[in-house]
């Protein structure tokens, strides 16, 4: 792996989050302009998007670069072509490849044999560009993040092990309420509690959503059913069941508490009708920040903050 491939939160540094963060601030609300001129970037997808291909299209652009979409049915990733050759041609054409894909193997088969860096676009273990986006939402509506406390209410999933990731190295507390069978994988857990312990904060895991969502300043949640996991759709729905944002949860987190979650969302399951438009609802500003972190992210991997400027027009 290189050291500019972003597979996992655990892949960056607190110092290395906070500075991505703060320049995805700056891309956003000071008009800060770069330098990528004619970068190019493969967005290899082996799933549906809406946001994460629109915000590295428009990203790219806006920052002078350009994205070419390669559709599952035309790379055909392992079938037509192994993945160490699909990365070695890919290296040789463009500037930095990013991978959706229900197999994060097949993703990090790939980063290790390409010689430009590997994003990860989602897998079936990290979110991690969610969770930049998650962060800076935060950030924006609580001006702090570190002592917060974020209450993840759902499935252990991909965007759980981001975020759990990258609250620890935040600083902010991170609770998570998940049903037997369905919890954090042990490994990721281990290094969040590194970080966690690094940045003095800490993380619960617990099966009752009320004692994580008690106080809470962020209450987030996901779908229960992840692309790839359709043929479990029946029973993940029955176990799931009291695992929604709903106003009752809502009413012991703290008044000025946010709701998020990374969207598509299924209204009446993970979270009730019409709470993704209350008015502690955040979704959209959450949708809208993909653009302005994975900006703030191909910076740092392609040319650092040093390639910021303000915009002098
Ligand atoms: N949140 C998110 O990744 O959305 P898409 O699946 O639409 O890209
Ligand atoms: N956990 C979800 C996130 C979608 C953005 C999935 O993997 O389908």
């Amino acid at each position: 792996m290189k050291s500019k491939d972003f597979l996992s939160v655990a892949d960056l540094t607190s110092e290395r989050i906070k500075t991505i963060i703060t320049n995805a601030e700056k891309l956003k609300t000071e008009g800060w302009k770069t330098q990528l001129n004619e970068k190019i970037l493969a967005l290899l997808f082996e799933l549906p998007s809406l946001r994460t291909r629109v915000s590295f299209e428009v990203g790219m652009r806006q920052l002078g670069g350009q994205c070419i979409y390669l559709s599952p049915d035309e790379v055909q990733l392992g079938k037509r072509e192994s993945i160490p050759d699909v990365a070695r041609v890919l290296s040789r054409m463009v500037d930095v490849i990013a991978l959706r894909t229900t197999s994060h193997d097949n993703l990090e088969i790939l980063a290790n044999n390409a010689s430009v860096p590997v994003i990860n676009a989602l897998s079936n273990v990290e979110h991690p560009c969610q969770a930049l986006a998650d962060m800076l939402t935060i950030y924006e509506h609580k001006e702090i993040l570190e002592g917060l406390t974020l209450a993840y209410i759902g499935d252990g999933n991909n965007t759980a092990h981001s975020l759990m990731l990258a609250a620890a190295l935040c600083g902010m507390d991170f609770r998570i309420a998940s049903p037997k069978g369905y919890r954090v994988d042990e490994k990721i857990l281990k290094t969040a509690q590194q970080f966690a312990a690094d940045s003095q904060s800490t993380i619960l895991c617990t099966e009752d959503p009320k004692q994580a969502a008690e106080k809470a300043d962020v209450l987030y949640t996901d779908v229960w059913i992840s692309m790839g996991q359709e043929a479990e759709a029946k029973q993940r729905k029955a176990i799931f069941g009291k695992y929604q944002i709903n106003s009752q949860l809502l009413g012991l987190a703290k008044p000025d508490a946010i709701i998020m979650h990374p969207l598509p969302a299924h209204h009446g399951q993970e979270v009730a009708e019409n709470i993704i438009y209350s008015p502690q609802s955040v979704v959209f500003d959450e949708a809208e920040n993909r653009l302005h972190a994975q900006k703030a992210l191909l910076v740092d991997i392609m040319g650092g903050s040093e390639i910021l400027m303000p915009d002098l027009r």
